[in-house]
């Protein structure tokens, strides 16, 4: 019996192992990071100048975003770039899975190369002026060393250079979402990061969403985004010979851009309630008051009404629209998760996994006009 109950509780860890590192090991394309970055630019250029860029989930062969900060390193004004990786034994071990080890000559060739520390250690690259005399600065100039660990965010020496970092920029492990999170939110760096779309509701993100300290990047969440995928059973698409996963993400920051400035176009209730393309949107099912909470309940973030005053319950997603100067956000209803506000609006949302008319129940992020 007790060997039944291991052998189950090997085969759950193992389950949970391969689950966590599907939702983990995937790559950013370099067109999304440098479509995210040119937003923040456009909106000022000078936001990079003389700063240290720290990338702490990162190694080059796989990464995007230390080809893309390498590459811009003299059009950013970049002071320095820095890049860890994680140890392939660390990732081994934590997701029970093989992965190869794609080394590039640029590290095999170098003389202090140790092919067991290579699996073990995580490296560092740094990036901070013209090491091979060409008169510019890019990624040509990356030089490397292994790490004293195994390159864990959380580890001393990662948290060192965090310290060092104005600005940290990755996709994190979407299972340590809370813990990355947490470790840069109150360092007072500059952050552009992936997340999971539903990590806006978290109670430890929210309130700063709240308080517009941090926010959704320049990339609209319809769609989800595009990444490398290195599991061939995991495959949505497949382009140019690249396995590419979708994934719900979307790009978080406190680094201001230009599209969070531009109010939404709306219509009044009535002309809503004639004239949306949404063929469902009619007077049984928007617009209704909650029973437990003064607010009324808008399911397209494009029917919010441009003539309503009060509180209004949106879709997580108004955030990709969201204009400070528009909207106050008051509060957000994610019972599922944190119970971000216990206000559970009877009639139209029933309960943990109710449903309205038939309709599955989602979070609702609660804003009021500003007047
Ligand atoms: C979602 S992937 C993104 C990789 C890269 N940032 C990109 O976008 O192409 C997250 C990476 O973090 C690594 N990782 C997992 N746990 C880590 C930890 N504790 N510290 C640092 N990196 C970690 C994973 O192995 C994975 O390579």
């Amino acid at each position: 019996m007790a060997m039944h109950k291991a052998v189950n509780q090997m085969a759950n860890t193992k389950l949970t192992n391969a689950r966590e590192a599907k939702q983990d090991e995937f790559y950013t394309q370099y067109y999304d990071i440098e479509r995210e970055v040119e937003a923040y630019l456009d909106y000022n250029p000078d936001v990079f100048r003389g700063k240290t860029v720290l990338l702490p989930c990162d190694d080059p062969e796989w990464s995007n975003f230390t080809k893309y900060f390498a590459q811009n390193f003299e059009r950013l004004g970049l002071k320095k770039l820095i890049s860890t990786s994680y140890a392939i034994d660390r990732k081994q071990e934590r997701y029970g899975i093989q992965l190869s080890l794609f080394e590039t000559e640029f590290e095999t060739r170098a003389p202090h190369y140790d092919a067991k520390k290579t699996r073990s250690h995580g490296k560092i690259f740094i990036l901070d002026r013209d090491e091979n005399s060409d008169s510019r600065i890019d990624i040509n100039d990356l030089k490397w060393q292994y790490l004293k660990g195994d390159g864990d965010f959380r580890s001393k020496e990662v948290t060192k250079l965090r310290d060092e970092a104005d600005v940290i920029v990755t996709n994190p492990p979407f299972s340590l979402f809370r813990e990355f999170f947490a470790w840069i939110v109150d360092t007072g760096k500059l952050f552009v990061m992936i997340a999971n779309k539903n990590c806006v509701t978290y109670k430890e993100l929210f309130p700063y969403i709240r308080g517009n300290k941090i926010w959704s990047g320049r990339r609209e969440w319809a769609g989800g985004m595009w990444f490398e995928t290195k599991y061939s059973d995991d495959v949505d698409k497949v382009v140019n010979g690249i396995d590419m996963k979708n994934v719900p993400a979307i790009w978080i920051s406190n680094i201001d851009h230009g599209r969070r400035h531009h109010p939404l176009e709306l219509m009044t209730m009535g002309d809503n309630l004639k004239y949306s393309k949404h063929k469902d949107l009619n007077a049984k099912n928007a617009y209704k008051r909650y029973d437990n909470y003064d607010a009324i309940e808008i399911p397209y973030t494009d029917a919010i009404p441009s003539d309503y005053n009060g509180v209004m319950g949106v879709p997580i997603s108004f955030l990709d629209k969201y204009c400070p100067e528009q909207f106050e956000i008051l509060n957000a209803n994610d019972y599922r998760r944190d119970n971000t506000v216990p206000i559970k609006p009877h009639g139209l949302i029933k309960d943990k996994e109710g449903a309205i008319d038939g309709k599955p129940t989602y979070a609702r992020i609660l804003i009021r006009k500003r007047q």
